[in-house]
């Protein structure tokens, strides 16, 4: 790196520490209450005022503790002020240690920001994002991240690289298992549980973290569902469908955002100027800051988007990239290019300042370190591990109960436990687990021990092994091991086989061109399923799996997902009916990835759908998915009836009520996700042929009954049109449907006039 700046003179620097002392004063208030704004900017200016180039472009560099070694140690770099961030690092003790050196021995003693993927649990690890969305309850969503929040900064970590929130419509891709599924609307309400539970009622609220909402945009809609391969999008698209959860996030106060990987439409969107710039922070406001995903500032070389380094350094920066995660290359570039006035200072505050605002929101300055004597009460509470418990419980989703085989009795004297996923830890933890502990986990062959008496049996048979390796023939492996899974369902009274996804079958870097059963799994169910004894298919997975098979075959299949650290107690839950399965899917279900993409929010095509003449979409086979969204079942029956609209006529911008009864019909206390789906039926644009506009959770008794109310206005009623570029609220007639699902019945139609 070249010289730049030499540090102020000595009057210069007591005048800096006589500035900053009373913003100091002020935010002691911090504990109960946010800092005032002006308090915040006049702090952060007074930093940059005394910063030398060096020391602003080391608040932009965030380097990974683990993976990736450095030349220089990282004391070194932290004295110097080459570095504002680390990520990677949970050890509340090596945080300590690390923050002594930049409070201590830096010359602007500018406290490090310390960055982690708590994306589903810190310690205590709950099921997975795909998993939380599918309760459809974002306090139950709210909760869980709030309890991931105060565990992470117990530790010392103050920003989660959380939520993920990217719409996936083709589950191929690995990364569906990070966020919530196919619907913009269920992920905007999901996205703001999510930053509620991780920042709390304001950024620096005391056990809480920042929030990072990512990958900033249309990162799922890859190309084959292939990671990080480019997205094609419409405008109308991004702004109706991958734009609503981002926004969301940004009107519910996140405070950082981090760029995606890929390119959109032909631009990579960590050098996208449209994507942060026009939108982010012009249209919407956003006055946090943006962090690169992990080498993506280096990475637009191997884009073929910049020449070099110091091009890519240029584009990503004047893109509004304000922090390079862990390539160097703006500690590398970014003096230079300022050097030359290819970037202004005045340039360099500006991306800087949200970043010293950070950290002076969470109240690092006054509050580096973390009190190792205590984290590990924190990490280890037993109130967390029931929330992971009732959670895993809250997301499982019933998909089959035909002959109603579930709830299983405890009375039953053997049972069956079948399959590779049945006795493992780690798999059940799911992606993004690396600060939980596998040996924590409680396994499903042990949630089955500890639920059953001792006099129960419980016969398990692993039947077949199973690993993530390409595998086009499964004819490999033994046959002995199927036989005597095959021998075990023979001799119990019921059999659960578990099967689905090993971890590293989804997440990042992890997407699958058949969602087949892996390996001799589809063999495994099978020769099981031919035993003819009561047999419950239980499916660890993050995406949906190619089930046609099951589903026209084995009559009771639950998935429960990667359900965390409680999973094997929450599963035995469900099977014995002490917890009764509410969750609902979040994507539609495709009979074979022959279907993907497959979403129900599909428009009109310019012929009815049932012309016979000439077929809309597929006539070799269906074309409606397996399950639909907002499908699953449960070990009850509620009714929905009476939906009454309090308008039948309403002007742009008036209200309209929707309200339904429910009654839980059935003879068990159990949850409803009562669903509101809208079609506008003309406008100055195709609207899809239904929408999700709201919904509920509710529990009710057996014979319990109550009347929901949704509202529809301006909010829901608009979308962005590709005909005027703006959005709109259109005089035109609406459907309304409430039900269970996305195929919902239950009807009526309301007009805007204009
Ligand atoms: C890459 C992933 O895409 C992103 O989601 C994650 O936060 C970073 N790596 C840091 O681990």
């Amino acid at each position: 790196m070249t010289s730049r700046r030499r540090p102020g003179s000595l009057l210069r620097n007591l005048t800096f520490v006589i500035a900053c002392l009373s913003p100091f004063v002020q935010a002691q208030s911090h504990e109960t209450s946010a800092p005032s704004e002006a308090a915040v900017q006049q702090r952060a200016n007074t930093l940059l005022h005394h910063m030398t180039t060096d020391e602003k472009i080391g608040q932009l560099t965030q380097l990974f503790y683990q993976y990736f070694p450095d030349t220089v140690s990282f004391e070194e770099r932290i004295r110097k002020g080459q570095v504002g961030s680390f990520l990677f690092i949970t050890d509340p003790v090596a945080i300590n240690h690390l923050q002594h050196v930049a409070v201590e021995e830096s010359r602007m003693h500018i406290p490090l920001l310390i960055g982690f993927d708590v994306i589903h649990g810190f310690r205590t690890t709950f099921p997975v994002p795909l998993a939380l969305a599918s309760s459809w309850d974002p306090s139950l969503i709210e909760h869980v991240q709030t309890v991931a929040a105060h565990e992470a900064s117990a530790a010392g970590v103050r920003w989660a690289f959380t939520p993920m929130v990217d719409i996936a419509r083709d589950p191929r891709w690995g990364r569906i298992v990070e966020g919530a599924g196919e619907d913009p609307y269920l992920d905007a309400a999901v996205t703001r549980a999510q930053v509620r539970g991780l920042q709390g009622p304001y950024l620096g609220s005391p056990e809480h973290v920042l929030a990072c909402v990512k990958h900033f945009a249309a990162y799922g809609a890859a190309d084959g569902g292939r990671d990080y391969d480019s997205s094609y999008v419409s405008e109308d698209l991004l702004r109706n469908v991958y734009f609503p959860p981002f926004h969301a996030a940004i009107d519910a106060g996140v405070g950082s955002v981090m760029s995606a990987y890929m390119d959109l439409n032909d631009v990579p969107a960590s050098g996208n100027t449209f994507l942060l710039q026009q939108v982010l922070r012009k249209e919407w406001g956003f006055s946090g800051f943006v962090v690169s995903d992990a080498f993506a500032v280096q990475d637009l070389t191997t884009h073929g988007f910049a020449s070099d380094p110091q091009e890519a350094t240029y584009r990503a920066f004047s893109a509004g990239v304000n922090m390079d995660m862990g390539s160097k290359t703006y500690l590398a570039n970014l003096g230079n290019l300022i050097e030359d006035k290819k970037l202004s200072t005045a340039q360099l505050d500006n991306m800087v300042r949200p970043v010293l605002e950070a950290k002076i929101r969470l109240g690092l300055f006054e509050h580096p370190y973390v009190d190792v004597a205590q984290t590990e009460a924190v990490l280890k509470a037993p109130e967390s591990r029931a929330l992971a418990r009732l959670a895993a419980q809250r997301t499982a989703v019933l998909l089959r109960n035909e002959s109603h085989t579930l709830p299983l009795s405890k009375s039953l004297s053997s049972l069956a436990l079948i399959g590779p996923l049945a006795n493992v830890q780690k798999p059940l933890q799911g992606p993004w687990s690396f600060a939980g502990e596998p040996k924590d986990v409680v396994t499903i062959l042990q949630g089955l021990r500890n639920k059953l008496p001792a006099s129960t049996r419980i016969e398990y048979a692993q039947g077949t092994d199973l690993k993530r390796e390409y595998q086009n023939d499964d004819n490999t492996g033994s046959d002995a091991e199927i036989e005597k899974a095959v021998q075990t369902a023979m001799h119990a009274d019921a059999t659960v086989l578990v099967l689905g996804e090993l971890d590293d079958m989804s997440g990042e870097a992890a997407s699958r061109s058949s969602l087949d059963l892996a390996g001799r799994q589809q063999r495994l169910l099978e020769a099981v399923a031919a035993t003819g004894k009561p047999l419950v298919l239980v499916l660890v997975n993050g995406r949906p799996l190619n089930i046609s098979w099951a589903a026209a075959h084995v009559s009771t299949i639950l998935d429960v997902w990667y359900p965390g650290i409680e999973g094997g107690n929450a599963v035995a839950d469900l099977l014995f009916g002490d917890a009764n399965p509410g969750g609902k899917l979040t994507f539609s279900w495709p009979r074979s990835e022959d279907q993907i993409p497959i979403y129900y929010a599909h428009n009109l095509t310019h012929v009815p759908e049932t012309s016979k003449d000439f077929v809309s979409r597929y006539w070799d086979g269906p074309s409606s998915p397996l399950y639909p969204f907002g499908y699953g079942l449960n070990y009850t029956s509620f009714a929905i009836s009476n939906l009454k609209l309090s308008h039948r006529q309403v002007g742009a911008g008036e209200r309209v009520e929707a309200s339904v009864d429910v009654e839980n019909t059935g003879s068990k206390a159990g949850d409803e996700v009562v669903q509101l789906y809208i079609h506008q039926r003309s406008g100055s644009a195709s609207r899809p042929v239904r929408q999700l506009k709201g919904f509920r959770r509710i529990t009710l008794a057996p014979g319990g009954k109550t009347t929901l109310s949704f509202a529809l206005g301006k909010d829901e009623l608009s979308y962005w049109s590709p005909s005027t570029q703006a959005w709109v609220e259109e005089p035109a007639e609406f459907d309304v449907w409430v039900g269970e699902d996305s195929t919902a019945s239950l009807h009526d139609t309301f007009t805007v006039h204009p």
